[in-house]
């Protein structure tokens, strides 16, 4: 089957074996199946931080298994699951339309509630592992269903153990989230305080936020992207003050002991912004997403993402790394 619907960057490459799965039983009878038959299985929820570079050999599910539920419904806190299906956005206006606080901030970030936890989604201030108190999973090879503790996930900025060593043992079923009844909002982020102040509600942080994001970011649906397609790097005390020395203007923010520098300035001050070459090329409005036109195929993107690497390299003496997860076999 051919996944080009079910990535954000719409290449077209090919799965050995294809499934869109329901249910959690129609997820556990194609697990059995490709267990017995001793395929990989790769999940895809909205296919949004994916590069896809070449086929995927073995058993390929697209997660469709939706449900959103209240748990437990306390005096200033509601707990609820979305199950990994869910889209993610249509979770945060739901949340938004009960009045509930925490997620506010996440708005509009495309792809499934299941793949939130996947990379930590973050945006505006706000990281899922913020709010997230479970996640349920299937057990690949017992087919045991567990519970993890946020805490277990071992969550980064843009990582945790399920892009690592989880991987290929864990299917995500669903994430439980603890929400405010009475919310305390997060307007640390330049852009959210300037245009909002205490006296804000969620809905107004909610509008804020789809408004920006809609201003500097593509909608996957008109112009193919999976988002920042780097993460911001982050460097130590010593490398950024040499930095602001070369580069006054530099966009930096402290990070634990270090600094995290938007990648995003280094590409635009790089000369990357709008470079459009072989049918791929650099957002117009935000130089850290790449944007396909018109591939089929990610080479020429790949290929953008090397010189980009290579001339931020150069520059700033800075490694960038890739933030969607890369997928498929390309000889
Ligand atoms: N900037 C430029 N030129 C550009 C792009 C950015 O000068 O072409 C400057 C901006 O003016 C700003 C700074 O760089 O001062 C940072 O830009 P922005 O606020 O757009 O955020 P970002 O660091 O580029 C990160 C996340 C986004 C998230 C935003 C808002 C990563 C890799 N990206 O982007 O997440 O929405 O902050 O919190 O951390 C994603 O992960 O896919 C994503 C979109």
């Amino acid at each position: 089957a051919s996944l080009k619907p079910f990535n954000t960057f719409s290449f077209d490459y090919a799965a050995q074996y294809f499934a869109i799965v329901h249910s959690e039983i129609e997820l556990f009878e194609v697990i059995c199946w490709a267990n017995s038959n001793d395929l990989s299985v790769t999940i895809l929820g909205g296919g949004s931080n994916l590069l896809i570079q070449g086929d995927i050999d073995g058993l390929v599910i697209v997660n469709k298994i939706i449900g959103r539920e209240i748990l437990h419904d306390l005096a200033d806190t509601v707990t609820v699951q979305f199950a990994a299906g869910e889209v993610w956005h249509d979770c945060v206006t739901w949340a938004v339309d009960q009045g509930l606080g925490g997620i506010e901030n996440l708005a509009l970030i495309p792809g499934s509630a299941g793949a939130a936890p996947v990379q930590n989604i973050g945006a505006y201030g706000v990281e899922i592992k913020d709010i997230l108190q479970t996640v349920k999973v299937l057990d690949r090879r017992s087919l045991e269903i567990k519970y993890f503790d946020a805490h277990d996930c071992d969550f980064g900025y843009r990582d945790s153990l399920f892009k690592h060593e989880w991987k290929e043992l864990y299917i995500i079923l669903a994430i439980e989230l603890r929400l405010e009844k009475t919310p305390k909002l997060n307007l640390s982020y330049g852009g959210l305080n300037k245009l909002l102040g205490a006296d804000s509600t969620v809905r107004e942080v909610y509008d804020c936020v789809c408004k920006i994001r809609s201003e500097k970011l593509p909608n996957p649906e008109k112009l193919s992207n999976s988002g920042s397609f780097f993460k911001n790097p982050i460097v130590t005390n010593e490398h950024y003050a040499q930095l602001k020395m070369k580069y006054p203007d530099i966009v930096a923010f402290p990070y634990g002991d270090s600094w995290k520098l938007a990648a995003g300035w280094m590409n635009d001050k790089a000369g990357w912004k709008g470079v459009r070459r072989d049918g791929v090329g650099v957002y117009d409005k935000q130089a850290l997403v790449l944007v396909n036109f018109n591939c089929d195929k990610a080479d020429a993107l790949l290929q953008l993402e090397r010189d980009i690497k290579s001339s931020i390299n150069g520059l700033f003496d800075v490694q960038l790394e890739r933030e969607p997860i890369l997928l498929g076999t390309n000889e």
